[in-house]
């Protein structure tokens, strides 16, 4: 039986107050309550979660560097380093690994400053709007990569 497949669920800065921060835009679900979410439904698909959080950009990347060889799927949410961090997305180009960029909220009807994803140029695709069923979608989207890439 072959090992089960690793998806590497990272997020960014201030994902740490979901629930409390801004509810309108983001919710009330913790970020526990997320990762309960996720892990249930990667269970449900065949998958193992890793599920982490930092305020801290160089954590984001050394986590990212950590997946190749490794995950087979990258879920990030990388909060407001979205907009900034090219160190993100070269870490996400190093590493090599299918990564799906999600966002709770619709950026592209927020600030203009936003509307600009530095992961999205390394992702292959990005869901956003749709609350925390977001991280399900991008679940689901990664199961079908590694499927379809596991019977070539
Ligand atoms: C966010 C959107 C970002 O613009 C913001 O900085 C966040 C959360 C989202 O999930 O909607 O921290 O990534």
């Amino acid at each position: 039986m072959s090992a089960t497949p690793i998806i590497s669920i990272l997020n960014g800065p201030n994902l740490n107050m979901l629930g409390t921060r801004q509810p309108e835009l983001y919710g009330r679900e913790s970020l526990a309550d997320i990762e309960a979410l996720c892990r249930g439904h990667a269970a449900a698909l065949g998958l193992g979660v890793e599920f982490r959080q930092s305020n801290h950009e160089g954590d984001l990347v050394t986590w990212i560097q950590d997946c190749r060889g490794r995950a087979a799927g990258i879920v990030i949410n990388a909060g407001a380093y979205t907009h900034t961090s090219v160190a993100i997305l070269d870490a996400l180009l190093a590493a090599e690994v299918p990564a799906v960029e999600v966002h709770l909220s619709n950026i592209h009807q927020r600030d203009s400053f936003r509307h600009h994803s530095y992961v999205a140029k390394a992702a292959r695709g990005m869901i956003c709007g749709f609350g925390s069923h977001g991280y399900v979608l991008a679940l689901d989207a990664l199961a079908r990569l590694i499927k379809g890439s596991s019977q070539t």
